[in-house]
C-alpha cells in the first residue's frame, strides 16, 4: 500500500522538492505519496510549491513558533488526523519533542549536510556545516540522512553519500554541491525506510 509523507520544511525546500518529484515521476512512485507540508517559516517559498502541487500545507503562525511545547502539540496533533507513514524533516529548524519522536519511533527522518558525525550537533545547520568543513581543510564532505532521536543529529545513519572539497571552493560551492547529492540520497534512503516497513 502507497505510504504517506509528511514533510515539515522551515527554508527554501528543494529537498522538499525532490522528495514529491520522486513520489511523481521518480524512484517513489506508487509507493509515496506527500500528503501534508508544514513549514515554521511563513514566508517559505515551500508552501507555495506543495500549495500548487495539491498538497496540504500548514504554516505555522508567529504565536505558535513561540513555545517548542505547543508547536509540537500542534504538529502531533495535524499528524495524527491524517495517517502518516513517514514524516521527513527538509531543512527544519525547529526542536523535535520526545512526544513526536516516541509516537513515530523510527519514521522520522532528517538530512544534514555532512557526513555525520563530523560537523553535527547543536547550531550545526546549513551554511555553518560548509564553512566549518572548509575551515578543518578536510578533503571530503557530503550528506547524510538519519532517525531523529532526541539528540542533534545523533539518530542513526540510514544513507550516506561523499563529495570531495575542492581547494578553490566557497562554503556556497559546497553548499551547492552537497544539496545536489542531498537531492539524490533523500528519495533513496526513503525508499529504503519504506521497503523495511512492509
Ligand atoms: C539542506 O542543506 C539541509 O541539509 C540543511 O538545510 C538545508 C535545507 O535546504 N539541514 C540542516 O543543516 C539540518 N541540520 P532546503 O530547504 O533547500 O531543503
Amino acid at each position: 500500500m502507497i505510504k504517506h509523507i509528511a514533510i515539515l520544511v522551515s527554508g527554501n525546500g528543494s529537498n522538499m522538492r525532490a522528495i514529491i518529484n520522486a513520489t511523481k515521476r521518480g524512484i517513489l512512485k506508487k509507493i509515496a505519496k506527500v500528503i501534508l507540508v508544514i513549514s515554521s517559516n511563513p514566508t517559505a517559498y515551500a508552501i507555495k510549491y506543495a500549495e500548487c502541487e495539491n498538497i496540504s500545507t500548514i504554516c505555522v503562525r508567529n504565536s505558535e513558533l513561540k513555545n517548542e511545547n505547543f508547536l509540537n502539540c500542534m504538529i502531533l496533533r495535524e499528524l495524527q488526523n491524517i495517517k502518516v507513514d513517514i514524516i521527513c524533516l527538509a531543512g527544519y529548524t525547529r526542536i523535535i519533542s520526545r512526544n513526536l519522536i516516541d509516537t513515530y519511533h523510527n519514521r522520522i527522518l532528517n538530512i544534514h549536510p555532512s557526513l555525520l558525525p563530523k560537523f553535527g550537533g547543536k547550531g550545526m545547520y546549513g551554511i555553518r556545516v560548509h564553512k566549518a568543513v572548509i575551515e578543518s581543510r578536510e578533503t571530503k564532505s557530503g550528506a547524510t540522512v538519519h532517525f531523529v532521536d532526541e539528540g542533534y543529529d545523533t539518530g542513526s545513519i540510514i544513507m550516506q553519500q561523499e563529495v570531495k572539497v575542492l581547494k578553490t571552493d566557497t562554503p556556497n560551492d559546497l553548499a551547492n554541491r552537497v544539496l545536489n547529492v542531498e537531492h539524490e540520497i533523500y528519495p533513496k534512503a526513503i525508499k529504503k525506510i519504506i521497503e523495511n516497513l512492509k
